[in-house]
């Protein structure tokens, strides 16, 4: 049984068994304080990356040719709303040792030791390409992804990239409290435009922002694309130093989600707490069976539940890659 089935097996056991069909997605912003993401199976994360660095490890999908870093600087300017961030219970620059902050450190580590090889692990090839998913709309993949990018930028040397790439869906600039009409859609309809103009750089240090940009009807095939396989491939040979968040669509809405994954380094698979059934948890990461480093985010968790039976969860490990010894 692999790490991730493991995690899985007790992510699944705190959940209510298809205890919400696909099409009751909404979640609500109810309490968001008393919610919360902490990580689940931590101790395993030194056996995990200690086992990324055993021969015999399959290669990433796509190889990126790295060109060289390029000076690409977004030329517009926008201040994201902090205020609206505290009230949804986010991560922002001055959460210090909140209860948030400190679970987003947690969840951020072994991506970042992935993305760049700190603390002894094995540098991942495209790790700093990182996509969060879900089974269905509603889990917190927006929310997961916000908070991972604020956390890492704000904290670290790196620069953050976060990309809107659920672009029938796209919230995140409603969230952050910015506004753009261009972006994502934009450039991989016309690859005559520049990145650097539809980049938006925010009031908080090393956070970028690309936006979905305008709606179209077909928007959402556009991630399977072949230009978005070229974008993933000059956005991150432009930024080989920066973690690049994408944030997606839900794997069992949309096909193109599963093929976006296989241009990342790693995913972040998000699962709501009591509310994901277990078979869509099952049926979407059969739809990442190609990628070899998932991290599993359980997010909504009520607090108050007793230490660690209840309350949470990360799990990480490469899909189908690790076999743990029992
Ligand atoms: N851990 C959390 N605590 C409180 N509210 C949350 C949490 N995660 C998500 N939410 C809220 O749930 C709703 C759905 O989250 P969102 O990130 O938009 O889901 P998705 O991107 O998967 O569709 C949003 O209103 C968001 O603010
Ligand atoms: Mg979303």
């Amino acid at each position: 049984m692999s790490i991730i089935e493991r995690a899985v097996g007790r992510i699944a056991s705190t959940l209510t068994p298809n205890s919400r069909g696909p099409e009751s997605a909404a979640a609500s912003m109810e309490g968001p304080r008393e919610r919360g993401t902490r990580n689940l199976i931590e101790e395993s994360i030194d056996r995990i990356e200690a086992s990324f660095d055993r021969p015999g490890k399959r290669p990433s999908r796509m190889q990126i040719e790295d060109d060289g870093p390029a000076t690409v600087v977004g030329s517009q300017q926008g201040d994201v709303d902090i205020g609206r961030l505290k009230e949804m219970g986010a991560v922002t620059p001055d959460s210090g040792r909140s209860k948030v902050a400190e679970e987003y450190r947690l969840i951020k580590r072994p991506l970042l030791a992935n993305a760049f090889g700190h603390g002894g692990a094995e540098r991942v090839r495209n790790g700093n390409l990182i996509m969060v998913t879900s089974s269905l709309p509603g889990e917190g993949k927006t929310f997961t992804a916000i908070n991972l990018a604020i956390s890492m930028a704000t904290e670290l040397e790196h620069t953050v990239l976060l990309v809107d790439a659920d672009v029938s869906k796209s919230t995140v600039m409603r969230y952050l409290g910015l506004n753009a009409k261009r972006g994502l859609i934009d450039v991989l309809q016309n690859p005559d435009l520049p990145l650097s103009d539809v980049l938006i750089k925010t009031n908080i240090a090393k956070l970028t922002v690309l936006p979905a940009g305008d709606s179209i009807s077909h928007a959402t095939e556009l991630l399977a694309s072949s230009s978005m396989k070229h974008f993933v491939r000059d956005i991150a040979s432009r930024y080989p130093d920066r973690i690049i968040i994408f944030d997606s669509p839900p794997l069992l809405s949309t096909s193109e989600a599963s093929v976006l994954a296989t241009y990342m380094g790693q995913v972040v698979f998000v699962v709501e707490a009591e509310r994901t059934p277990q078979d869509a948890i099952t049926d979407a990461l059969a739809h990442l069976a190609d990628c070899e480093h998932i991290g599993l985010v359980l997010n909504k968790v009520a607090s108050g539940g007793s230490g660690g039976d209840y309350g949470y969860g990360y799990g990480y490990g490469g899909y189908g890659e690790y076999a743990p010894e029992q």
